[in-house]
């Protein structure tokens, strides 16, 4: 909370900080008022996730110097001849960036973010940003698009699978690592982009999950959900934040002052460049705020946004409103200084081809160790929700029955926003189950969209029914997932149940490999199929990573960084919810039951569903036991300047070695204003071989114990607290308390 940004100047070793900044200024005396507004704008030259305003043409406007970014270019071929026409055909020579959105990977294609998340491995996050960074710069990229820091806590929507989950503590860990991984140590390395922190602020909350919709939340919610992110990107120096789509208070992100130049630049310092979203800017006429690009331009320049996507507003209205005198020249140079200070930090004044090398780039895309990386962060990301009757793992020897289109297609493990992610590099499950099992015979059964034929129903049911096991793989689509892909119904699409329901009939166990970008309504699933694991979209390594998992090599790790809903009508539903005035929770009622008297109707509560989800947030199953025991604080009174210990025994109390995620929450229990029933302040990987035991400790401070008060500032307020030690936010084996005093 209330963290100073490490901006890309303060990254820059003195020397190389007064080169780049004479040189900023140096061009920015010589640039034309047209020159300047050029840098600021944005064009796109392929791919595309909207309708661009204007019809600028690419070449044409980076040979008049109109265009000082580029995003989606075919290749290292494409951008290199738009770099050749930058700066030795334009009149300026200003080196363009080349922007990709290079979000799970680039070429080797990592598990979507929501799945990496699942890892709670933060480490896990900073690799595969570092070898898609390395990838992606050895292929024209400058700039991507990612990390998305967005808080999610409503799975309709469908850009849940390209953060971090419902947890602004977790998505923080994992954001700050991302960030690291894509920028490295020195931007101008060869092997390091500039990363974006995205999308600044509030998108997460947009209402009924539904796409581009209307955001409406209280400052409160904006700084303890939303910003956490964000502030742990600028802590880890990411060099650009990207405007979300929404509102904030009624005023689009894009031109909103209180988001950019008061709470970005003046409180959090932040210093870089600020990149609106696919033509947010020319969405303000949409948004009823704007009349005409004229307006549109002045109000996102003074607001503190510099670089226009596609929209085209500052490129045909803002040397026009510095003439009329209506917006001042300063801004638009203070946004056009902090573009070229990335071109200087990325060392494109010194080589601004450096970024296009063919030899490298066959050198450095989809080596063996770049598998080998998207294998293990696959590997960490599954999450085994259920395992009745120890179904998983897989018995040596035994005949397998493998199930479901999703098993075979190679294009649906890539997820949404593949980047250059090429299906002919996936190895699917069937391929690497045919691989390593003696018996293993496929059948179909259900198509990938989920369509059930009759007779794949009786060809499946016949092959489960002979198997020892069956592997059945069901889940969603890749692109119905991502951006511009919000479902109202969560439940498995087409006749998948169908499918399910069949083959539970037959005497054979079945374990269900799921694969989605978000959290599903698997409420029948989960009651039915007695072993489920969650792989999400696993990437190019699918096959061998769940293989691996499936067949006992690796104990699964992975813990949910999301509520599974038991159904749509609970969202949004999270775990660090706010106390309500009447808690059904700790009232002695089944909520599982309607209520039987006034008593038990008259709380916070639904007649029909529980308030608990089907999966909890941290949820996740090993193939060992885990037990806890001495949990103790050092002390039970701590100033604010102090430091509280707090530390438990974990011991593999099962028959194989793995992974324990050690859980730490806090309860406030009285505040100025409400605070949630528990708050996850830190977590551990704990790696234990069967028998073994371990002693972990956490320090915490009264920074972890500050909230955005009622006074409208970061503090922590004397009183008590509890601390819950758990395996999963709905299972904590422990609660302490202590105080905090003035
Ligand atoms: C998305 C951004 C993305 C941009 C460029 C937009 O539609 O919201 O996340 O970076 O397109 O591809």
């Amino acid at each position: 909370m209330a963290t100073q940004a490490q901006t890309l100047l303060d990254q820059l070793p003195p020397e190389r900080r007064a080169e780049v900044e004479e040189r900023v200024e140096s061009l920015l005396a010589e640039l034309s008022l047209e020159q300047k507004v050029g840098q600021l704008n944005q064009l796109n030259a392929d791919f595309a996730t909207g309708t661009a305003v204007g019809d600028m043409d690419v070449e044409q406007g980076i040979l008049d110097g109109d265009i000082g970014s580029v995003l989606n270019f075919a290749d290292v071929e494409e951008a290199r001849h738009f770099q050749e026409l930058a700066v030795e055909e334009s009149d300026h020579g200003v080196p363009l960036v080349l922007a990709l959105d290079v979000i799970h990977g680039h070429r080797t294609i990592f598990p979507i973010p929501l799945g990496e998340a699942a890892s709670w491995n933060p480490e896990m996050a900073a690799l595969s940003a570092r070898v898609a960074a390395t990838e992606a710069a050895a292929d024209g990229v400058h700039w991507t698009f990612a990390p998305s820091v967005d808080v999610g806590r409503d799975p309709r929507w469908g850009r849940v699978m390209e953060a971090a989950g419902e947890d602004p503590y977790l998505a923080s860990e994992i954001s700050n690592a991302r960030v690291r991984g894509f920028q490295g140590e020195d931007l101008a390395a060869d092997d390091t982009v500039l990363a974006c922190a995205k999308h600044y602020v509030g998108y997460g909350a947009s209402e009924a999950g539904r796409e581009y919709n209307t955001v409406d939340i209280s400052e409160t919610n904006l700084r303890e959900v939303h910003l956490p992110p964000f502030e742990a990107c600028l802590d880890a120096g990411v060099g650009s934040v990207m405007n979300a789509f929404n509102l904030y208070e009624r005023i689009p992100a894009s031109s909103n002052e209180t988001l950019v130049n008061d709470l970005l630049r003046s409180e959090l310092g932040f210093e870089d460049v600020v990149v609106s979203d696919w033509n947010s800017f020319g969405e303000l006429v949409e948004h009823g705020v704007a009349g005409d690009l004229r307006e549109v331009a002045r109000a996102c320049i003074e607001a503190g946004s510099d670089v226009d996507m596609v929209s085209g507003a500052y490129a045909t209205e803002l040397v026009e409103l510095v003439e009329d005198g209506v917006v001042d020249e300063s801004l638009v140079d203070a946004a056009v200084r902090r573009l070229l200070t990335v071109k200087g930090a990325l060392g494109l004044f010194e080589d601004p081809y450096r970024y296009f090398d063919e030899e490298r780039q066959s050198r450095r895309i989809l080596t063996e160790d770049h598998r080998e990386a998207a294998r293990e962060v696959a590997r960490e990301s599954q999450v085994l929700l259920k395992n009745e009757s120890d179904v998983l793992p897989v018995d040596d020897g035994a005949s397998v029955a493998l199930v479901g289109g999703l098993a075979d297609s190679a294009t649906d493990m890539l997820g949404a926003w593949r980047a250059e992610g090429d299906p002919d590099d996936v190895t699917t499950l069937r391929t690497t189950l045919a691989d390593r099992l003696d018996d293993l015979t496929y059948v179909e059964g259900c198509s990938r969209d989920g369509a059930v034929d009759d007779a794949q129903l009786a060809a499946a049911v016949e092959a489960v029914t002979a198997a020892d096991l069956a592997v059945v793989a069901v889940g969603e689509r890749y692109s119905q997932t991502g951006e511009a892909a919000s479902r109202a119904h969560l439940d498995l699409p087409g006749d998948q149940r169908r499918l399910l329901e069949a083959l539970v009939e037959t005497d054979t166990p079945v374990a269900a490999v799921l694969f989605n970008g978000r959290p599903l309504a698997i409420d029948w699933t989960a009651e039915h199929v007695p072993a489920i694991l969650e792989a999400w979209f696993p990437g190019v390594e699918a096959g061998p990573a769940i293989a691996d998992v499936l067949l006992g090599e690796y104990n699964p790790s992975g813990r949910l960084p999301m509520c599974f809903p038991v159904t749509e009508g609970q969202i949004p539903i999270y775990y660090n919810r706010l106390r309500t005035g009447r808690p059904a929770e700790n009232a002695d009622v089944d909520l599982t039951e309607p209520p039987a008297d006034p008593a038990e109707k008259y709380m916070s509560r639904y007649l029909d569903v529980p308030n608990e989800p089907l999966y909890a947030f941290g949820h996740g199953e090993t193939y060992t036991e885990f037990t806890y025991t001495d949990v103790s604080l050092d002390t039970a009174t701590i100033t604010s300047a102090d430091t509280l210990s707090v530390t438990v025994t974990v011991e593999n109390t099962g028959e194989r070695s793995g992974t324990e995620v050690v859980q730490v929450y806090l309860n406030d229990l009285v505040a100025s204003r409400a605070r949630p029933v528990r708050e996850l302040v830190r977590f551990e990987n704990v790696d234990l071989d069967a028998g073994e035991a371990a002693t972990v400790s956490f320090e915490l401070t009264a920074a972890d114990l500050e909230f955005w008060t009622a006074d409208d500032e970061y503090a922590a307020e004397p009183g008590e607290f509890e601390v819950q030690v758990g395996r999963a936010a709905d299972d904590i084996v422990a609660v302490e308390t202590f105080e905090l005093v003035e």
